[in-house]
């Protein structure tokens, strides 16, 4: 039987219900950047669960609907007898107005609608607005407009095109506003979610990844007892993080088996080592990378390379875990926006599978799942990384795919092409890293398939074309290349050129993603 931990990591909690806005994932960040936990959840779930989850204020999420169609999203009434503090934020400030008696309309015409940034004027005094100024610029996207209030609420912002803009019934502390507080465009923005949180929902706000730590130690030691648990450590930033964590709980009861399949960039394999057996925790390293170069030997199509590595990987770990005979817990490094995107904490469709492990619980002995990062984001899973004590450079490290370097090497594979990457793809990112380029994101180089002539000396040279990628991004999902200086990029090229045998031209990537992807196959 598999089962997942899903004990929330603090007593102080903020519930936000989803009902489908694009930004929903942004709101958590911001009331965990106010130092409070919360957790974004369906907006169908039933009452009972939102009352076992206890928490201080409730956060009505924007969404795309409209609160008159026959199919909209609607809310327990029952929720507005929780006797705690709630904030509507647009779609979720109509669906108060709605539920609560007021009126929502249609956009009657262009001018009614609102997109982008807006001059809105709020009323300082509302305990709302207590702590900003008169004027400044939100962010708006609605149609639809709250056009009567309900019963008890008064108006506490406007704009040109829309007269409730903030709305409150402050007796029974409900809160609404037409704007997203939880975008940067929205100028006091972060004020207006932390008066909120702080002054009407009287949160402590204290949570910190320092005590999220001991708590999440706590948690596994309690559940964990005596018993046994492994992991499946790739060397990137959630397994490391969740490896340095349970090490931390349990010490010798964890197996973390790294498999390096000799695809990953310069000495990182020799560094995940390095770090990890010093751990007091049964540590094994199984050097692969002859049993993968054999299988991927002759293979240039990127999905084949890409099923063969996965399959491989699986097939390594489970031998590896067959040694160890029965465990009782496998340890998963699945973090927040991955519990989001798969619909399991939130109202989203299912965006993305898991590529790296994809299936590997079915190979493995074990009773449960533990998923020691279920409720962190990226950049709460680095911080917790600095407090477990590893090291910058592998808690800051970029995104890596799981088939490594097989991916940034066009056509076939060989041992000597191999070499030649990693050496070229050392050179780029010491030299970016040197330089500080603060806007690039990810940033790497490709060995192409293509050979070109070249002079050197008195010679002429017939070798291979490298190029580099970097590009700019917050998500991945769009990027733009990164502008990097000429002079730079003209160290880099001259470096590589002279200092890594076989590549005789380097050229750089300008393609935003789309069309383009990040990686090239
Ligand atoms: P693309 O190439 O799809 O990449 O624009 C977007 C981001 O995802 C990373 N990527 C992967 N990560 N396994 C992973 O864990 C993979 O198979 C994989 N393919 C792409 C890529 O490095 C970039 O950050």
């Amino acid at each position: 039987m598999q089962s997942r931990t899903n004990n929330a990591p603090s007593d102080e909690k903020i519930l936000i219900l989803d009902f489908g806005s694009q930004y929903n994932q942004l709101i958590a960040r911001r009331v965990r950047e106010i130092g409070i936990y919360c957790e974004i959840r369906p907006f169908s779930i039933p009452l009972d669960q939102i009352k076992a989850f206890n928490p201080i204020a409730l956060i009505l999420s924007g969404g795309p609907s409209s609160v008159y169609d026959e199919k909209a999203p609607k809310i327990d009434a029952e929720v507005f007898n929780l006797n705690i503090p709630i904030l509507g934020i647009c779609y979720g400030a109509q669906l108060m107005a709605h539920t609560l008696g007021g009126k929502v309309v249609p956009a009657d015409s262009l001018a009614s609608r609102e997109y982008g940034r807006t001059e809105t004027e709020f009323d300082t005094n509302s305990s709302l607005f207590g702590n900003i100024t008169k004027k400044s610029i939100t962010w708006m996207s609605h149609g639809d407009s709250v056009k009567e209030l309900p019963p008890h609420f008064v108006a506490i912002a406007h704009s040109a095109g829309c007269p409730f803009a903030g709305f409150e019934d402050a007796g029974r502390r409900f809160f609404a506003v037409q704007f997203h507080p939880e975008v940067s465009h929205t100028e006091k923005g972060a004020e207006i979610l932390r008066t909120f949180l702080v002054d009407i929902a009287k949160a402590k706000a204290n949570w910190s990844m320092a005590n999220y730590k001991q708590t999440a130690i706590d948690a596994i030691k309690a559940k964990v007892k005596d018993g046994k648990a492994l992991l499946a450590l790739s060397g990137g930033v959630d397994s490391s993080v969740a490896a340095a964590l349970m090490s931390q709980a349990i010490g010798k009861n964890l197996t973390c088996v790294f498999v390096d399949h000799g695809l990953m960039r310069k000495d990182e394999g020799d560094q995940v080592e390095q770090i990890f057996s010093k751990y007091p925790i049964n540590f094994i390293r199984v050097n692969a990378q002859k049993l993968f170069l054999d299988k991927l030997k002759g293979v240039s199509e990127p999905e084949r390379k890409r099923k063969i590595i996965g399959e491989e990987f699986i097939r390594v770990f489970e031998s590896e875990a067959k040694k160890i005979g029965k465990v009782d817990f496998l340890v998963q490094g699945t973090i927040y926006p991955d519990v989001i995107e798969s619909g399991l904490g939130s109202n989203a469709a299912v965006i993305k599978s898991h590529h790296n492990v994809g299936g590997l619980p079915d190979y493995v002995d074990f009773k449960e799942i533990i998923e020691p990062l279920r409720f962190l984001f990226k950049d709460e899973v680095r911080q917790l990384g600095r407090e477990l004590g590893l090291p910058e450079y592998l808690v800051s490290r970029q995104p890596f795919p799981g088939p490594g370097l097989a991916i940034r090497i066009i056509g076939d594979i060989t041992e000597e092409k191999l070499d030649v990457l990693k050496e070229a793809d050392w050179i780029f990112r010491s030299e970016i890293e040197r330089a500080e380029v603060p806007e690039a994101s990810q940033y790497f180089a490709v060995l192409t398939n293509t050979r070109s002539v070249g002079v050197m000396g008195d010679g002429r040279t017939y070798e291979y074309t490298l190029a580099l990628r970097c590009v700019s991004t917050t998500d991945f999902m769009t990027a733009t290349f990164t502008r990097i200086p000429y002079d730079l990029l003209e160290r880099i090229s001259h470096r590589i050129v002279n200092e890594v045998p076989h590549i005789n031209r380097v050229v750089y990537d300008i393609t935003a993603k789309p069309p383009a992807t990040v990686e090239w196959e």
